[in-house]
């Protein structure tokens, strides 16, 4: 059986990981990776590969960045000769990137299984791409895995025909379990002088976060703000750097809001863990920080993660400065310790995918 895997974006590399080590466990079982190369700076990439022990991909698009129609499209006229050369039994795409997208209708065209892990999550935010992303790549795909419950519910309310509905688990959390310990060592807090428990850590990259130069300042102002009592952590994304230059952001010398360039997953992993909070719009953290305890405040109004709000620490707040710095006073009330135990988020997933594999006789 030949397994083709898609990744392209930051996000896709942590659930790329596991499935890849499993695979290699399974001799009968051909893992050929492709990267089309939607995020290509090194840490945005590569240093990824390295922390998460992923071998170099068979192929690389080196795509780069569009806009949405274009990447979109450049990404499927550079896979489609990849994906006929290659020939595999099932192409498997991961979460909601422009990659997903574009690699999982070329496959469907050609007649060729897709696997989406991830499946099913839904904001109901047509407004986000990833929200068009995932409605489409869900209507492609042959076997949905799906990380939650909830995902299995919207995929019924939809009409999908249950035998192509399977729940395996947050795969992401695989390879957080994996490297727990190594982060852990890592000892990212002590190396930048911060106590345990008494910083936040902050990204923001959302367009309708970071766009907007009158919410950008706001937002920025707000962490700031927050910084004055304990220092903030700000690993900064391409795309809200480009921003902040444009806005002329220059901080202020009585706060410790300290803007970093994107950090590695071992390093960000490390930060997490010892954080006092999370102040985010990615999908990703909202995960992360149930499964570890940590409080999490989602700067959304809405998520396709609903489980992490109700079963883990997350918590939605409106895109404004002053509700972000309310929030944040009472955020520390939402720690879990030990962490949030959700079904199926235990570093199994990725043997459940390939059990499903087989199951499924590709
Ligand atoms: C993409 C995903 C988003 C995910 C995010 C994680 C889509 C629709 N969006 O958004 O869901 O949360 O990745 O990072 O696929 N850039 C660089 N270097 C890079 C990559 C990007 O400088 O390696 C800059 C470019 O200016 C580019 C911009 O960032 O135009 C945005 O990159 P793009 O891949 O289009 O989307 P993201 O905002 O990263």
């Amino acid at each position: 059986m030949r397994i083709l895997s898609i990744v392209g974006a930051r996000p896709n590399f942590m659930k790329l990981a596991p499935l890849d080590r499993v695979l290699a466990s399974h001799p009968d079982l051909e893992h050929v990776i492709v990267h089309t190369g939607q995020h290509y700076d090194r840490n945005m990439s590569d240093s990824f590969f390295d922390d998460l022990g992923i071998p170099e991909p068979h192929y690389n698009l080196e795509v780069g960045s569009g806009s949405h129609a274009w990447q979109t499209g450049a990404i499927m006229q550079a896979f489609e000769p990849v994906c006929k050369d290659v020939g595999p039994n099932v192409v498997l795409v991961f979460g909601d990137v422009n990659s997903t997208v574009a690699t999982a209708l070329v496959a469907a065209k050609l007649g060729i299984k897709v696997g989406h892990v991830e499946a099913g999550l839904r904001s109901r935010d047509w407004g986000m791409p990833e929200e068009i992303n995932r409605v489409v790549t869900d209507r492609l795909s042959d076997l949905l895995l799906t990380p939650s419950p909830d995902a299995d519910e919207n995929l019924r309310a939809e009409g999908v025909p249950p035998e192509r509905i399977h729940f395996v688990g947050n795969i992401m959390i695989d390879s957080l379990v994996y490297a727990l310990p190594r982060a852990v060592e890592f000892n990212a807090a002590g190396n930048r002088d911060l106590s345990p428990g008494e910083y936040s850590v902050v990204t923001l990259h959302r367009p309708s976060n970071v766009d907007d130069p009158e919410s950008l300042e706001d937002l920025m102002s707000a962490l700031e703000e927050l910084s004055c009592s304990s220092p903030v952590i700000f690993p900064v994304h391409p795309r809200t750097k480009t921003r902040l230059e444009s806005i002329g952001w220059v901080g202020s010398d009585s706060a410790d809001l300290r803007l970093l360039a994107p950090v590695g997953y071992l390093e960000m992993l490390s930060l997490v863990q010892s954080s006092g909070m999370v102040i985010t719009d990615s999908g990703g953290l909202q995960e992360e920080t149930s499964f570890l305890g940590v409080p999490c405040i989602t700067v959304r109004p809405n998520t396709e993660r609903p489980i992490t709000c109700t079963e883990g620490t997350n918590q939605l707040v409106v895109p404004r400065g002053e509700a972000i710095v309310e929030a944040a006073g009472l955020a520390p009330g939402r720690r879990i310790e030990g962490g949030a135990k959700i079904d199926k988020w235990d570093g199994n997933a990725a043997e459940r995918i390939v059990e499903v594999f087989r199951s499924a006789g590709l």
